[in-house]
């Protein structure tokens, strides 16, 4: 089992079906007349306010949406519940769900990827260390939580990762570059476009694949166009790995963004920008990328052109 896996679920109980005849569900405990307690026990561990059906009622009334134009898959309504579906991957930082929307009785539903970031004692977070680094919280009491590493701290910082990872996303996609649709993020959980198919069966990380040179080619092409996307906003990905892209479709989708890195505004900026672009270029090269495709340490060039690095001046012009 994954080290991972022992993760506790919040405690969750499916309601029963109910029928149309049956009293509507009550709105919190109410002691029943007579002083009979047991009808209370009853519904131990039922959600009292719960959907009939589903797991929850949609969060999307509470939480903060995602850029407009919003895809028309985007499920607003308030009658919506949230039914979970299964696991996608748990990780060191956080575990992905796949989670469905829908709106009973229309047949209209959504899949989406929830990933909830982990909070306090269940994580270890190896990315909280060099890239906060020009992040700034207001309040002194957080930020001496979060230096001091305790539980409320690293709650903070839980919800900081989803909402940092929540504007990468917004603002990278409004700009038409290869990321998930950022549906709605609600303190330590972000809802994104699942991409996959609608069994639920996720794309596959860009490290399961062995494409043909063809392809290969194509997916070089796909992200150099991601990464100069990135770079005009002076940003590099941070933790690229193919691990860090998926292939739904033939299409390179960019995620795991929490950590974007501000190349010229981070001291350690330009290192992230060289170690992303060469940890990539590695697994291309590994696969047969021929030469006449590009290369990696020509893209670094760019890249760093287009954030605006100072460029080294040649020997020659000294
Ligand atoms: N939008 C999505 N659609 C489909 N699958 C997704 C989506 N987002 C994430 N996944 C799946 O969940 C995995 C983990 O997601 P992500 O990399 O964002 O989280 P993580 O906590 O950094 O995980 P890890 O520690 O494994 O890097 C991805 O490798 C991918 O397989
Ligand atoms: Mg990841």
């Amino acid at each position: 089992m994954h080290e991972y896996d022992s993760y506790p679920e919040p405690p969750r109980k499916r309601r029963k079906g109910r029928f149309d005849d049956e009293e509507a569900p009550r709105r919190g405990r109410q002691a029943p007349a007579g002083g009979d307690l047991s009808a209370l026990d009853e519904r131990d561990g039922v959600e009292p306010d719960g959907p009939p059906e589903g797991d929850r009622w949609s969060t999307w009334d509470g939480a903060q949406h995602g850029p407009e134009p919003r895809p028309g898959w985007v499920i607003t309504e308030h009658a919506a519940v949230d039914t979970e579906l299964g696991v996608v991957k748990t990780g060191k930082e956080a575990d992905v769900h796949l989670l469905e929307r829908a709106v009973p009785g229309t047949g209209r539903r959504t899949l989406m990827a929830a990933k909830r970031y982990r909070t306090a004692e269940h994580r270890m977070f190896h990315r909280d260390a060099g890239y906060l680094e020009g992040r700034r919280v207001r309040r002194s009491r957080e930020m001496r939580a979060m230096a001091n590493r305790t539980a409320f701290g690293r709650d903070i910082l839980a919800g900081q990762w989803a909402g940092a990872e929540f504007a990468a996303l917004s603002r990278l996609w409004v700009d038409g570059i290869a990321v998930p649709y950022p549906v709605q993020v609600h303190g330590t959980e972000l809802l994104l476009e699942f991409l996959g198919s609608l069994d639920g069966t996720a794309a596959p990380r860009l490290a399961q694949l062995r494409p043909e040179e063809d392809e290969l080619c194509d997916l070089w092409h796909q992200l150099t166009e991601a990464l100069l996307g990135l770079a005009r906003h002076g940003l590099t990905h941070g933790d690229l790995s193919a691990y860090n892209l998926l292939v739904h479709d033939g299409r390179l989708v960019l995620i795991d963004l929490p950590q974007v890195v501000d190349v010229i505004g981070n001291p350690q900026g330009p290192e992230f920008l060289a170690r992303d672009v060469r940890r990539i270029g590695e697994w291309f090269l590994a696969k047969g990328l021929p030469a006449a495709a590009g290369d990696p340490e020509s893209l670094l060039e760019d890249l760093r052109v287009e954030v605006g690095m100072p460029q080294a001046i040649p020997m020659s012009q000294q």
